[in-house]
């Protein structure tokens, strides 16, 4: 099979990287069921990467039904180490505007109904995970938006990332309880793909692409998915700039990552135990 060493995972409004030459479609099964699509795998800037709509090309599935297990389980049997996360968020911050971008180093877990673990089943293990995104690979995607100096688009460096279940949008006392936590940003992904990330010894990062002022905004009208769309085809450009470069970097000078060790210490049971 092909083998990737980057694989890009797009959120809403980003199905596919313009820019990826010599594509070649891969349809994976797993032991967890298929991903949420066939990955595409194809040459940026002439270093091969594996790319995933999350919710589908034909955006079919909701938060709750994504094969979250199957797809980073698929970006495993590519050989791939590192996952850049595209993805949409409403706001939490007055100062975190529609357009901007966010690169959150923490996550709050508000999801209720999803398999967030490869283990159990006569495995126990318990991954470290205060810090649940990549540092360096985090630091390589803000550095990648900072030089492309893109017309309009303030960059968040940091900042926590509240992962909700969805489908519906938050009410407005749950957006200002998030807001009184000091949350960032609000989306319902990525928190479940960087625990299972990280327990595949993936290192992971998001590139999270505003697109709302959530709920708790009184200038604002409440987000919409119309509203979600809007901004996201107006920043789908930027986000593949802001990929493209990352890849880039990331091929120059591979960076180390705690995430590629993170089972050394996680394992309780004896592997030779294992049923
Ligand atoms: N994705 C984009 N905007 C969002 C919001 N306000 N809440 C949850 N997910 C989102």
């Amino acid at each position: 099979m092909t083998q990737a060493k980057i694989g890009i995972i797009g959120g809403s409004g980003l199905y596919k990287m313009q820019a990826l030459q010599q594509v070649e479609e891969i349809t994976i099964d797993t032991p967890f069921g298929s991903p949420s699509d066939a990955l595409i795998v194809g040459k940026l800037e002439g270093t091969t990467v594996a790319f995933l709509a999350r919710h589908g090309r034909n955006h079919h599935l909701l938060p709750s039904e994504l094969p979250f297990c199957a797809n980073i389980y698929a970006m495993k049997q590519l050989g791939v180490e590192y996952i850049i996360s595209a993805s949409a968020v409403g706001s939490l911050k007055e100062e975190v505007k529609p357009l901007d971008l966010v690169v959150p180093d923490q996550f709050i877990d508000r999801t209720k109904n999803r398999v967030a673990t490869f283990f159990g089943e006569g495995l126990v293990a318990h991954i470290a995970f205060g810090d649940p995104v990549c540092v360096n690979l985090a630091s390589i995607v803000a550095d990648a938006v900072d030089s492309l100096d893109l017309p309009e688009v303030n960059l968040h460096r940091g900042g926590t990332y509240v992962c909700m279940e969805g489908p519906a949008f938050s009410t407005k006392a749950e957006s200002n309880l998030y807001r009184s936590w000091g949350a960032t940003v609000i989306g319902m992904t990525n928190l479940t793909e960087a625990k299972l990330a990280r327990e595949a010894e993936i290192a992971y990062a998001t590139l999270a692409l505003v697109t709302d002022y959530d709920c708790w905004h009184s200038d604002h009208d409440s987000v919409t998915v119309e509203m979600v769309i809007a901004n996201l085809q107006r920043n789908a450009i930027n986000a593949q700039k802001v990929i493209q470069e990352t890849v880039k970097r990331i091929s120059i000078n591979p960076p180390e990552s705690a995430a590629h060790s993170a089972l050394k210490y996680a394992l309780l049971t004896a592997l030779d135990k294992v049923p």
